[in-house]
């Protein structure tokens, strides 16, 4: 692809939530990772929130069993509509719940197969268009959005985007790691390779990727050609990794802060984190921690 040629704009995006969140046993036995709330919203409305502010108009769930309570969120309650109006409660809470008609499309992975497997499932939906991934358990908070500054990226660079992150490099072994090629600019670097939780000593840098992608429509053709990878599953990087080379490939580094709410300490940073910025919660939030530092 010609950096000169124009660019099919990032209209769709796919988030994978069809995985079991084990780490978060047993509250996802009946409830879905994604739904857990950080404060007042749950992780897949701060995604959702995100792609739209990038342009985004098409969201894609790849759901699974138990997973309807995400699709149940951005529906209209009548009835909770109906009740709040009466009571004269203001409606505007539920506005980043509402979704233009026919803009929200689920398909189906009946098996958690991996994240690999997960995005090959929405392959119908994203046709021949490039589109962004988004897995909501990385909550990427910035001024603009994780997904905008990539959006601006891909506009001046086309192909393929990752977000990346720098981590101390005794950290690395826990991710997907980049091997960065040619600068284009402070934040925006070539990737030459890709390395799913390489050993310390065998890394190629110490830029993770997060979760946050921009990848052009022929991944899903490298996806199903696939033999499992690492734990047995289909890996989304090795598929990335086959395309270095073919295809114009990226890394973002992405200017905010990532919070890991795949894991449980990340997730209580994270809810932490956005209190203290909540100027209706902070300070009773910081007299609270004060006290229940002080007390050891
Ligand atoms: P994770 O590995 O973080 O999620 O996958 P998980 O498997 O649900 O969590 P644990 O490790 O058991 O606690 C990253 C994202 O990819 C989705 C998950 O829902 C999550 O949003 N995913 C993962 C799928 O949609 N399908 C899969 O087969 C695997």
């Amino acid at each position: 692809m010609s950096l000169n040629q124009p660019r099919k704009p990032i209209r769709k995006a796919v988030f994978p939530v069809a995985g079991l969140g084990t780490r978060f046993l047993p509250a996802t036995k009946a409830i879905p990772k994604e739904m857990l709330p950080v404060i007042d919203r749950p992780l897949i409305q701060y995604a959702v929130d995100e792609a739209r502010e990038a342009g985004i108009e098409q969201l894609i769930f790849v759901t699974g069993r138990g997973k309807t309570a995400i699709v149940e969120h951005f529906d209209t309650a009548y009835e909770l509509e109906h009740t709040m109006s009466g009571r004269g409660k203001q409606l505007d809470v539920l506005d980043a719940t509402r979704i233009q008609p026919g803009n929200l499309v689920t398909v189906r992975q009946q098996v958690p197969m991996g994240l690999g497997h997960a995005i090959w499932c929405a392959r119908a939906v994203v046709g021949d268009e490039p589109f962004a991934i988004f897995l909501p358990d990385e909550m990427m908070v910035g001024s603009p959005g994780c997904m905008k500054q990539m959006v601006d990226a891909y506009n001046e660079v086309g192909g393929n985007l990752i977000s990346v992150l720098e981590v101390p490099r005794e950290e690395v072994s826990s991710y997907g790691v980049i091997a960065p090629g040619a600068k284009v600019s402070d934040s925006l670097t070539e990737v030459t390779g890709l390395v799913e939780k390489p050993k310390t000593e065998d890394a190629p840098s110490n830029l993770i990727i997060s979760g946050r992608y921009i990848l052009q429509p022929e991944v899903m053709r490298t996806l199903e050609s696939q033999d499992k990878g690492a734990g047995g599953e289909i890996q989304l990087t090795d598929a990335m990794a086959r395309m270095i080379g073919q295809q114009p490939f990226h890394a973002v580094k992405f200017d905010g802060r990532r919070f890991d709410c795949g894991s449980k300490v990340g997730f209580v940073e994270a809810t932490l984190s956005l209190a203290l910025e909540r100027p209706d919660m902070a300070d009773e939030v910081r007299a609270i921690m004060r006290r229940l530092l002080a007390e050891g």
